[in-house]
């Protein structure tokens, strides 16, 4: 999405229109672009800005503030790691070291062949069974590091088949 092709400002033009009559619709237009493309880098968020007459800058604020949108493509498997209190005092930290390590990533980064992206969370609701990793939407209850490969090789197991 690196320069807009005319089907995409097609499609984020039609995504605008369907909040024209909502108050503050911003949250709405850029859920739906997340959801549609998995990131909004900024020529999209200046298109929705010139469409919509919100400054590019509120765009930018709402699109890092929030862990759910990305300015850059995520990888097809995303895993989170919860670095709340409850996880972290049962050694998330340490479990995401091990992910850093194996994959090569930092927080915030896709690994180079596309495949994973690495983020730390806060508390996702699921105290009770921690140190908790989701990855696409599935958690993993009481991670622990000597798990981490195993988890990676299952997901790399999937694209091999
Ligand atoms: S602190 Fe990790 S799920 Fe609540």
């Amino acid at each position: 999405m690196a320069r807009l092709q005319s089907q995409a400002v097609e499609q984020i033009t039609e995504i605008v229109n369907r909040y024209k009559g909502e108050g503050t619709p911003l949250m709405m237009i850029l859920s739906d672009i997340q959801k549609e493309y998995g990131y909004i880098p900024l020529e999209v968020q200046e298109l929705v800005s010139s469409l919509t007459g919100i400054p590019v800058s509120e765009i930018y604020g709402v699109v890092t503030f929030y862990s759910f949108f990305s300015l850059t493509p995520k990888g097809k498997y995303v895993i989170g790691v919860c670095l709340g209190t409850a996880c972290y005092v049962k050694g998330s930290q340490l479990v995401l070291d091990k992910f850093e390590e194996l994959l090569s990533i930092k927080p915030g980064e896709t690994s180079a062949d596309g495949l994973f992206t690495l983020d730390a969370l806060r508390c996702v609701g699921a105290c009770a069974i921690a140190p908790a990793v989701s990855i696409n939407g599935k958690v993993y209850p009481m991670v622990q590091v000597g798990q981490v490969e195993s988890i990676i090789k299952e997901y790399r197991s999937k694209e091999a088949n």
